[in-house]
């Protein structure tokens, strides 16, 4: 027999890393950014002050926060080569690959290893701009140039619709890119990380990122969800709908997480912001029963697996809320996911050691 490592399928429960950045505690429900609750940084805080807490280690002072946010206002535009890119991808192609494909065109050349601040905020201001350039050519319209009077998240939605946000809708969506912009050792931070270890360049990284963050079981869930919930239709359908779903061992989008077997605080915080903007929206109120059916049939058909509403099932409601329609959902999450990603990267490069895990390997030995 060959030589065997300790074998931890789905790497679960195994650290590869220390972090300074956030600690997810799956057993408490706890989120924490470098020592403050994200639920209070997603109410009082924006964007921008958050992003600055994760890169620069502190909440920004006045000037301090004037100073990134200039950064990312001077860094929004695409560079005309990746215009005409995005340009030539065909209109069915999905608007994660669009992304993908984006900041992959932006090059390796001013984004050589190591990283550095410059080059992460850089990346973070246009990947916005990515999105909604290609949203507005799907619709139509000419894209919008970016505002420099607008912060981050309000110039965001600003280019998506190309009229002035509702400060409501701002207000919500920068308290779900808050909650969302970091979480530990995730599947797409580790892809991150694992492609910066070998010293490349941050837009390989992101690259990876972005292309782990897509997949249904990570960050591709809230498009998911609102098709769950437009397929089911009607509260009276919810159970059966959910229960055939169950009885053919499929699982219900929005609920589980590796991490969290109590509430996921991010769900709790987002049902929050979701009911205050959607009052008596029929959806919303839909969205909650189908949660509450989802969470008794995931005790009747997965019992002691302490399955619970996870913080997909609620984004979607948000996003859908501030008017971003489905093709919207995963992209927004990577808008910004991509704060967390590039901390954790520019942490990897700190103390660089090479992530290379072994595999055991149980083929035949050659006679
Ligand atoms: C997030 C997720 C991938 C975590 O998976 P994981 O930690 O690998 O958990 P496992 O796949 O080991 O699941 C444990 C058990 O719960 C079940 N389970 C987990 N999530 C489930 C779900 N959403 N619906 C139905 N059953 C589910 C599994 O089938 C498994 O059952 P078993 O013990 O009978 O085999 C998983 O919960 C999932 O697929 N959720 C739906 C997708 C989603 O909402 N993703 C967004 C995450 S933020």
């Amino acid at each position: 027999m060959s030589q065997q490592h300790t074998l931890a399928i789905g790497l679960e429960g195994i650290a590869v890393a220390e972090t300074d950045l956030s600690l997810v505690d799956g057993l408490n429900g706890l989120l924490v950014y470098r020592g403050h609750w994200a639920r209070d940084l997603a109410i009082n805080h924006t964007f921008e002050e958050v992003a600055h807490l994760l890169w620069y280690g502190h909440l920004p002072n006045e000037q301090e926060l004037a100073e990134l946010k200039g950064k990312l206002n001077e860094n929004r535009e695409l560079p005309d080569h990746v215009k005409r890119i995005l340009d030539l991808i065909p209109a069915e192609v999905d608007m994660m690959s669009v992304l993908r494909t984006g900041v992959s065109a932006l090059g390796s050349a001013d984004y050589s290893w190591p990283p550095t601040l410059d080059q992460v905020i850089s990346l973070t201001a246009k990947m916005p701009t990515i999105v909604a350039y290609r949203y507005a050519r799907l619709n139509g319209r000419e894209p919008q140039e970016p505002n420099p009077a607008l912060d981050h998240t309000a110039n965001y939605l600003y280019m998506l619709k190309g009229q002035e946000p509702n400060p409501a809708h701002v207000r919500a969506l920068d308290a779900y890119l808050i909650l969302t912009q970091e979480h530990g050792m995730n599947a797409s931070t580790f892809s991150g990380r694992v492609v910066s270890s070998t010293q490349s360049d941050l837009i390989s990284s992101i690259t990876a990122a972005i292309g782990a963050l897509k997949g249904p079981l990570h960050g591709g869930a809230p498009s998911e969800v609102t098709e769950m919930i437009e397929a089911i239709g009607t509260k009276e359908n919810a159970e059966p709908w959910m229960r055939a779903k169950l009885e053919k061992g499929e699982r219900l989008m929005g609920f589980g997480h590796r991490v969290y077997k109590t509430v996921d605080p991010r769900a709790t915080a987002l049902r929050v912001v979701a009911s205050q903007l959607s009052g008596d929206d029929p959806w919303f109120d839909l969205a909650t029963h189908v949660e509450q059916v989802g969470l008794k049939l995931l005790e009747e058909y997965k019992p002691g697996r302490k399955l619970n509403t996870n913080v997909e099932f609620f984004a979607a409601a948000v996003m859908r809320a501030v008017g971003l329609d489905d093709t919207l959902f995963t992209p927004t999450f990577a808008v910004s996911r991509v704060v967390g990603w590039s901390a954790h990267i520019l942490e990897q490069a700190k103390n660089n050691r090479i992530i290379r895990p072994q595999s055991n390997y149980t083929g035949p030995m050659p006679k």
